[in-house]
């Protein structure tokens, strides 16, 4: 369905996306995850022809994005990260708009509003202005102007910042469910557990480049063990971490300041769970709980990069 062959770009100076490629199959659910800043807008406006790559090409369903624009724009959808709405009309006038921008007019463009109302859920507002939405709402409608022409591959760009808990799993449910029913998706997002909960396989991007790429299994068998050891503290000292690292079997420890945690991770943390606690106290860290977490996706991107998705 997609190739993405060595993308790069720079703004300025900055080369903000150094080299990035990545293939993706007809109907897969593929996430895009990395912090912020770290290219994923850049990089899905290159794949919609949004943005000029300086190197490197995008193949959909084997047509060149450079090549043949107007095609591969019609079987996109995209959903960009800014609410792109006339907040004045009305969410079926928005739909209608969006429908037209594609060609689509007359009954075929008022059934397919039907069609996606019911879609994204919102029949029972499609004739208040969007200014009267809520954040949530707002967003999908958002993601129902993407839909209106039947896209083949729907590309989504953190489309559940900032919303309330009821229309986020409205949001994930929806996608999930587009996509058992064969729609091609691209999710971009900082949030490890929505891309775990949607995506097969998944990319982890930082600093412009792909760090990681494969399905949730061969990602996570990448992990130094299956499980961490979380010791939570009220204050921490580079020497106390220092001093930890240097326990026996110990790999990797990082501190996370937002949430006052410690991070060990080790292949056996049920043997070292003693040495580190005497340590932690030696060092005079005052321990306050300690608990054996299991390892997921933002684990991998810790011990790739050293820092949290969401620093
Ligand atoms: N039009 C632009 N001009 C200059 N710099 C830009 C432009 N667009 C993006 N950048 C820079 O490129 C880098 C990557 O930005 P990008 O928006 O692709 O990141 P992102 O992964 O989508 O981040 P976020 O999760 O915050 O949305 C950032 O440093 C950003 O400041
Ligand atoms: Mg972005």
């Amino acid at each position: 369905m997609l190739e993405v062959k060595e993308l790069k770009k720079s703004f300025g100076k900055k080369e903000v996306v150094k080299n990035v490629s990545f293939t993706i199959e007809k109907g897969e659910a593929f996430g895009l995850l990395g912090p912020n800043g770290a290219g994923k807008s850049t990089t899905i406006s290159m794949i919609c022809g949004l943005v000029s790559a300086d190197q490197g090409d995008v193949l959909v369903a084997n047509q060149s994005v450079k090549a043949s624009p107007i095609e591969i724009k019609k079987k996109i959808g995209v959903v960009p990260q800014e609410i792109a709405l006339y907040p004045t009309m009305s969410a079926r006038d928005n739909l209608l708009f969006w429908g037209k921008m594609y060609g689509l007019t007359g009954t075929k463009a008022k059934k397919r509003v039907e069609e996606v109302l019911d879609i994204v859920g919102l029949k029972d507002r499609e004739k208040d202005r969007v200014e009267t939405f809520s954040g949530g709402m707002k967003r999908r409608i958002n993601i129902g102007a993407a839909l209106m022409h039947e896209p083949e591959l729907l590309i989504m760009d953190e489309p559940t910042v900032g919303i309330d808990p009821q229309s986020r799993n409205h949001i994930l449910e929806t996608v999930k469910s587009l996509n058992e029913k064969g729609m091609t998706i691209i999710y971009t997002s900082h949030y490890m557990e929505e891309v775990e909960f949607l995506c097969t396989r998944v990319g982890i991007i930082d600093h412009g480049e792909v760090i990681a790429i494969g399905t949730k299994s061969e990602l996570c068998s990448r992990i130094a063990g299956s499980s961490f050891v979380e010791v939570m503290v009220e204050t921490c000292s580079s020497e106390a971490l220092e001093a930890m690292k240097q326990v026996e079997n110990v790999k990797q420890v990082v501190f996370k300041e937002e949430s006052g945690t410690i991070e060990v991770y080790t292949q056996s943390p049920q043997e070292v769970l003693g040495s580190i606690i005497t340590t932690a106290v030696n060092e005079g860290l005052k321990v306050e709980a300690v608990e054996i977490k299991e390892s997921n996706l933002e684990t991998l991107f810790l011990q790739l990069t050293g820092r949290s998705l969401r620093d």
